[in-house]
């Protein structure tokens, strides 16, 4: 099946970071095209368009951007969310690597649609290079009048600053982005209310993934209807994933939204890692349930028929774990994740996150009981719902979801830990 290019056609060329080359591809018209258009305009193409976010809840993006009230007297700011920390998810940075004014261009676009004159890139702080050609693509866009004062001409006048994070993952969650931004620690606000109403500094802010900012090029360029007949009825349009794991060929692929999962381990990853057997998938990132090979029949890459499998589409970090794979070491892998990235302001995720590692790693050390796994299950019970931000259902599922599908294998670790503690004391 042939995919379209939507976010990758050009990535292959070396120069396209450089201005000239991306105007020579095309780039820039789109922005041209929506500058002419009523701003108002342009939030109905994007949300006629059907346009998902990529960030991971795939909530429609022209329906967010109503939510921004019209005429409040205060600034409207725009965010693009180039944080990409989530495990197992590497899309964006291959469009801030290779094509930072794609990126620029999606922005300014929703800049103009949203009547933002102060916008910002919040960017991965351990994303060094991503940030070089970003600031240079930057400096390239102001001189060549595309940001500043009076857009090509038109008077709408925009700035975009870059922002690094300094390492935290939760600065990911758009309103922990917003109070790291603000000068504060990185901890989620409580919703509602919802940034698009009062965000950074009080003001509406719309906080959206770089992924999404950089398909509205193409949607302005080509028209909504032609994007929305892309993909699926209710998952439009093409999806950046990232492979990773025990394929022949981890990578970024851009798939039209609605491929079959196990072709697309075929087809573009090139099959499991030397002869080995597919166990199991993570396809949305690690906060993302997980699914056994025997559960993939039928399953396609996009929101809905992941949503029937059981898990998610999420960022599109789809995790690949062949038949070597040792789930409670996988487990505890991700739990260590979790527990380090607690921002600590809710006593469930801080203290639970640390005791669920705790627990997994006892069970992988053979010094497990069955009480354990109900313990791990109480105490997710106890986390799940009660936190400020979704950190605390992200926490629980991995553990939750590997102890639903590969149950054997905690009990296999537990039994044999009391047959060598039975052995140990009776010689
Ligand atoms: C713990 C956590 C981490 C997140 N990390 C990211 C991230 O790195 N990048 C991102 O775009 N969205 C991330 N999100 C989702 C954002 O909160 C937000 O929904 C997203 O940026 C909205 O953009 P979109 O509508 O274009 O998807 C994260 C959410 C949570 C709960
Ligand atoms: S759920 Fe965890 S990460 Fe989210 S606000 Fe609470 S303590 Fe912080």
């Amino acid at each position: 099946m042939a995919h379209h290019r939507i976010l990758t056609a050009n990535i292959e060329y070396d120069d396209q970071r450089q201005i000239a080359a991306y105007e020579k591809r095309g780039g820039y018209a789109a922005l041209r095209k929506a500058l002419a258009l009523p701003p108002e305009q342009v939030l109905a193409e994007v949300k006629l368009s059907g346009l998902r976010g990529r960030g991971g809840a795939g909530f429609s993006t022209g329906m967010k951007w109503g939510f921004v009230p019209k005429n409040s007297g205060k600034p409207v700011y725009l965010i693009q969310n180039a944080d990409e920390s989530e495990p197992g998810t590497f899309k964006d940075r291959l469009l801030l690597e290779r094509d930072p004014h794609l990126c620029l261009e999606g922005m300014i676009i929703a800049a103009w649609a949203l009547g933002s004159r102060w916008s910002c890139i919040y960017i991965r702080g351990e994303y060094a290079y991503p940030a070089v050609c970003i600031e240079q693509a930057l400096a390239e866009a102001y001189a060549r009048g595309y940001l500043g004062k009076n857009i090509l001409g038109s008077d709408f006048s925009l700035d975009i600053i870059l922002h690094r994070g300094a390492g935290a993952y939760i600065c990911g969650e758009e309103t922990g982005l917003i109070e790291s931004l603000e000068g504060n620690p990185g901890r989620p606000r409580i919703k509602p209310p919802f940034p698009a109403v009062v965000g950074l500094y009080g003001c509406p802010t719309v906080v959206n993934n770089t992924e999404t900012l950089a398909a509205l090029p193409w949607i302005i360029n080509n028209g909504a209807a032609a994007y929305k007949a892309i993909g699926t009825d209710k998952s439009p349009g093409t999806k950046l994933i990232s492979a990773s794991g025990h394929v022949s060929r981890p990578g970024v692929y851009e798939i039209d939204l609605g491929y079959p999962l196990l072709e697309f381990l075929n087809n573009e990853c090139g099959g499991i890692r030397g002869g080995h057997r597919l166990k199991a998938v993570i396809p949305g990132g690690s906060s993302v349930p997980v699914l056994r090979a025997d559960e993939l029949a039928g399953v396609c890459l996009d929101y809905e028929s992941l949503q029937a499998a059981g898990s998610m589409l999420g960022s599109g970090g789809l995790i690949v774990l062949d038949e070597t794979s040792d789930m409670v070491e996988t487990a505890l892998n991700l739990q260590h994740f979790y527990a380090h990235e607690s921002c600590g302001q809710c006593t469930p995720c801080r203290e639970g996150a640390h005791w669920i590692e705790k627990i997994v790693k006892r069970i992988l050390a053979g010094r497990g009981t069955a009480a354990d796994l109900a313990l791990i299950e109480s105490l997710c019970g106890q986390i799940g719902g009660h936190t400020i931000c979704p950190f605390g259902d992200a926490l629980i599922t991995p553990v939750l979801s590997l102890m639903a599908k590969f149950p054997e294998e905690f009990s296999r670790l537990i039994d044999q830990g009391l047959d060598s503690l039975v052995r140990e004391s009776y010689g």
